[in-house]
């Protein structure tokens, strides 16, 4: 006879299952299921909650979580007993919606851009230091792993003093649904889709130095845009002038005829050698690290590497262990600052 043997659980295990956070989903298309499938699969923090006016995206994310309950309309979301909420919708709208959320004192993980302006992303970083709630934002290129090693090596002096940087994210496939080419739903074009990974992976790997100076040009269609157009960019031209000395230049684009579907470098330049991030065979996924001596090259990080899901579940797991206000998400208004100066607002 087979015997089941049913242990009860230790009074802090069912501790630790009492206090998972409960999380609601805003916008799960392709990143929002994306991001709500790996916190689901680390377990860290419940999927309580889904948002999403498109039935079908609905309905693709509630497969992979049969449990959650559907709110009808963002206050609904808000109305739920949530501890925090991870927002995927069209990119205007991220600002609002993260300062209402941390307003009914939850936390906040966010799809970049955290805000259109350095403005917006500075207010919803003070409501997050002043309800004390972790506030993260998706800037996912930093945890592959080639990018962790280019700035381990700059940051342990391995190139010697990075006095150039060269950037570039080709898009050659260019965004796929409609609001990434409305002004009033995702606040830019090129720069704040795929310009923004840039900045920021320069400064991080600087340690955010001061950008002192942007020259930048806009086109559309193959035409260089007026101050303020009324279309987005579809590719972008940019030199960052930084504190110490360092220039970096930036090239990003939807659409290029790039012969690939995607270009994707980050080359930093020192006094005693060089580092390269750069994608393998045109991937959006897959990545290589490289540090150069002269013409020697040394293979620092190569694919297989599953990172798309590591920002969430890193910010999962802090908010179950308790974790309220993070200062380091400041640094997303330095980044939105160059942005703002590259847009010339
Ligand atoms: N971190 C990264 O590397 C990365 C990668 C891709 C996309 N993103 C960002 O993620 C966001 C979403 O991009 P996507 O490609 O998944 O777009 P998407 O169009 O596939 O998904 C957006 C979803 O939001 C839903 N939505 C629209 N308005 C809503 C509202 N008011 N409330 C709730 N849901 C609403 C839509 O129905 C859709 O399902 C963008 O801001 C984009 O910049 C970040």
């Amino acid at each position: 006879m087979n015997q089941l043997t049913l242990e009860r659980p230790s009074a802090a295990a069912a501790d630790a299952v009492r206090r998972r956070p409960r999380l609601g989903f805003l916008g799960v298309g392709w990143i929002g299921r994306h991001r709500m499938e790996a916190i689901a699969a680390d377990g860290a923090a419940e999927v309580a909650a889904l948002c999403d006016p498109e039935e079908q995206a609905f309905e693709s994310a509630l497969r992979n979580a049969p449990r959650a309950a559907r709110a009808a309309s963002f206050d609904a979301l808000l109305e739920q007993p949530l501890d925090g909420i991870v927002i995927a919708t069209p990119s205007a709208l991220h600002a609002g919606q993260a300062e209402a959320a941390l307003a009914r004192g939850m936390a906040v993980f966010c799809q970049k851009p955290l805000g259109c302006t350095a403005i917006e992303c500075r207010r919803v970083v003070s409501a997050a230091r002043a309800a004390d709630r972790l506030l993260a934002v998706d800037l996912s290129y930093r945890q592959t792993a080639a990018m962790r090693c280019i700035r381990r090596a700059v940051a342990a002096g391995e190139i010697g003093e990075v006095y150039a940087v060269d950037l570039v994210f080709h898009n050659a496939y260019g965004p796929d649904k409609p609001w990434f080419r409305d002004p009033q739903r995702s606040g830019g074009g090129c720069v704040i889709d795929l310009g923004i990974h840039l900045v920021d992976l320069a400064l991080w790997t600087l340690g955010f130095p001061r950008v002192h100076q942007v020259e930048s040009r806009l086109w559309a269609g193959g035409r260089a845009l007026a101050p303020r157009p009324e279309v987005v960019e579809d590719h972008a031209l940019a030199q960052l002038d930084m504190d110490g000395g360092a220039v970096a230049r930036l090239a990003c684009s939807w659409n290029l005829h790039a012969g690939r579907d995607a270009v994707i470098e980050a080359s930093f330049h020192g006094t005693r050698g060089g580092v390269r991030l750069c994608n393998c065979g045109g991937s959006f996924y897959d990545f290589r690290a490289e540090r150069f001596k002269g013409t020697r090259s040394i293979l620092l990080a190569e694919p297989p590497d599953d990172w798309g899901g590591r920002a969430p579940v890193a910010w999962a797991r802090r908010l179950a262990a308790g974790s309220g206000f993070d200062p380091e998400v400041e640094r997303v208004v330095d980044v939105a600052a160059v942005l703002d100066a590259i847009y010339g607002r």
